[in-house]
């Protein structure tokens, strides 16, 4: 994936300043008015300049797709090109098959034509599995979980995956956590550096969301094959005991959603937080 170039293009999208405009394009206004999601019009548009710039042995990958809004949107006039749709249906009430459908039902209206394949399950499990692509991946948006062992472990498991060059999509990134996590990932890991940046100012602003950083990889020649040590611990600490736990707890509110308002109190925001 060439980087520079899909950096190049990036002003085209606007109607001027991105931090004060929409995109040129209105689909994307009306996508997020169509399907139910948190992506922001002007997201994307990002998303789908960098699916457009794809070459052709790359694929795309999402983490978190939801009711499939970002995905609709990447996939618009890239009929030839892979995209991969990670989801768990566990968050935001998300739980089984109505979840299912839905996503279904609007990648049939949004996306037919398009090559997508979605891949079910935790992230943290599926996309550890040999052979779970089948190309290396050239342009990457992750959108699922945002805890600091998440955002760290969305970068360290994707790393094997990602093409020689690659352009990595952060969303929600103006949070706190997102960037402590890339802070930390980034200082022990080399051939990564944020090249964009387009923060949110404030909580579920109408241009950016909650914000979306754009990373770029090279792989180092001597980088080994297969997950880094610290990513494999850290993968073993959600997969065994954090997911578990974050399972049980969204199946309890699913269940019971008078819990919800009290989890709200108890739950820390201040690593979700955008101070204004
Ligand atoms: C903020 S939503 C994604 C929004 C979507 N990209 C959009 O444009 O509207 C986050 C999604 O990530 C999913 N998710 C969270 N943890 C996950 C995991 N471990 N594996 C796969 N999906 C996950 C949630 O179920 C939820 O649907």
């Amino acid at each position: 994936m060439d980087v520079d170039l899909f950096l190049q293009q990036v002003p085209a999208l606007f109607d001027g300043d991105p931090m004060a405009n929409g995109p040129v394009d209105r689909r994307y206004v009306e996508m997020a008015a169509q399907v139910a999601g948190y992506t922001s019009a002007n997201e994307l548009a990002v998303v789908n300049l960098a699916a457009k710039l794809l070459p052709a042995d790359e694929c795309y990958l999402e983490v978190g797709t939801y009711k499939g809004r970002s995905l609709c949107a990447a996939v618009m006039d890239v009929p030839d090109r892979t995209f991969y749709a990670s989801e768990n249906y566990l968050e935001f009430g998300m739980l089984g098959q109505e979840a299912r459908d839905e996503l279904h039902t609007n990648l049939a209206t949004h996306a037919a034509g398009a090559d997508v394949r979605l891949i079910e399950g935790d992230c943290f499990r599926t996309l550890a599995q040999p052979g779970a692509l089948r190309s290396p991946v050239g342009v990457y948006f992750y959108d699922g979980k945002h805890t600091l062992l998440a955002h760290y472990l969305a970068l360290g498991l994707v790393e094997p995956l990602l093409a020689d060059q690659a352009l990595v999509l952060v969303d929600d990134a103006t949070w706190p956590v997102v960037q402590k996590a890339h802070e930390a990932y980034l200082s022990r890991h080399s051939g990564w550096s944020v090249v964009a940046r387009w923060d949110a100012k404030q909580t579920a602003d109408p241009l950016w969301a909650n914000g979306l950083h754009a990373l770029r990889y090279d792989r180092p020649a001597d980088r080994k094959l297969g997950l880094s040590t610290d990513t494999a611990l850290m993968r073993r600490l959600q997969v065994g005991a954090v997911g578990p736990a974050e399972s049980l707890a969204w199946h309890t509110l699913h269940r019971a959603p008078w819990l919800v308002a009290l989890a709200k109190k108890i739950y820390p925001k201040r690593s979700s937080r955008i101070n204004t």
